[in-house]
């Protein structure tokens, strides 16, 4: 991945973006589903990666007033779209944008000094050539105990054959590429770093949500809690 995949989703973008949030509201199902199912704490921090027209973003500013939330995409464009419709708007501060890659980007990017607490892949793995590479070089960004969110097309197991052939042919046009390996390889990182996995299917596996959190601060690495003195021992 370089330039060429930045290239290549401005050129896909340029006019989509004007019509993308509309669009995709039928067939990017389960967003809202990842969003309800994240709990962010006041003043935690959420990348969402692949961020677009910044659709989910907004969602979350409005949900969780005092989250900070940060986007990235390949897409100059879907970022200026971004940011023309948070301009002038309660969310224009709370959300920071920046053009970068997947598995190419740090959070001192965003001038933070630490990891994130969330960060969300929205139908862009299905998007991502070296998906894998990307997932492994975005675990190191998230805190311990943090969670990685992801949903995206799953495998139409239990759809008609023609729907899911039709719907994979339609995908290509717009160099969308669902890997049903997505589950397993989730499967095969949380037990390789020891971290948990929740995932589930939606409408007739149509979609698939993923929540992955990473292991938190091991017990002797906790800060020592102040003793509590005996006569508050009540
Ligand atoms: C299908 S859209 C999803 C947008 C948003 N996440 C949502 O759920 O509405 C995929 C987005 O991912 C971006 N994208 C594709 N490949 C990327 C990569 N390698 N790194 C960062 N962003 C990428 C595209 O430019 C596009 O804005």
């Amino acid at each position: 991945m370089g330039m060429d995949a930045a290239q290549k989703m401005d050129q896909q973008y340029r006019y989509q973006r004007y019509v993308y949030d509309l669009s995709r509201k039928y067939y990017l199902l389960g967003r809202d589903a990842l969003l309800n199912e994240m709990p962010v704490q006041p003043q935690e921090t959420v990348l969402e990666i692949g961020c677009g027209t910044a659709r989910n973003l907004v969602k979350l500013a409005y949900r969780y007033p005092e989250a900070e939330l940060y986007g990235v995409d390949a897409s100059a464009m879907m970022l200026d779209t971004a940011r023309a419709k948070l301009q002038g708007t309660l969310y224009e501060k709370k959300i920071t944008l920046k053009q970068g890659l997947a598995g190419q980007i740090s959070y001192r990017d965003f001038g933070l000094d630490k990891p994130f607490d969330h960060i969300v892949f929205s139908y862009v793995l299905s998007m991502i050539p070296g998906w894998q590479d990307a997932l492994e070089k975005t675990l190191p960004l998230l805190k311990a105990g943090g969670c990685l969110h992801v949903v995206d097309f799953s495998d139409q197991q239990t759809m008609p054959a023609w729907f899911r052939r039709v719907l994979l042919k339609w995908l290509e046009w717009f160099h969308v590429h669902p890997d049903p390996e997505v589950p397993a390889f989730l499967e095969q990182l949380a037990a390789r770093h020891d971290d948990q996995l929740r995932m589930r299917h939606l409408a007739g596996r149509y979609a698939l949500l993923a929540h992955y959190q990473k292991k938190g601060i091991p017990d002797e690495h906790q800060p020592d809690l102040p003793q509590i003195p005996q006569y508050l021992d009540f």
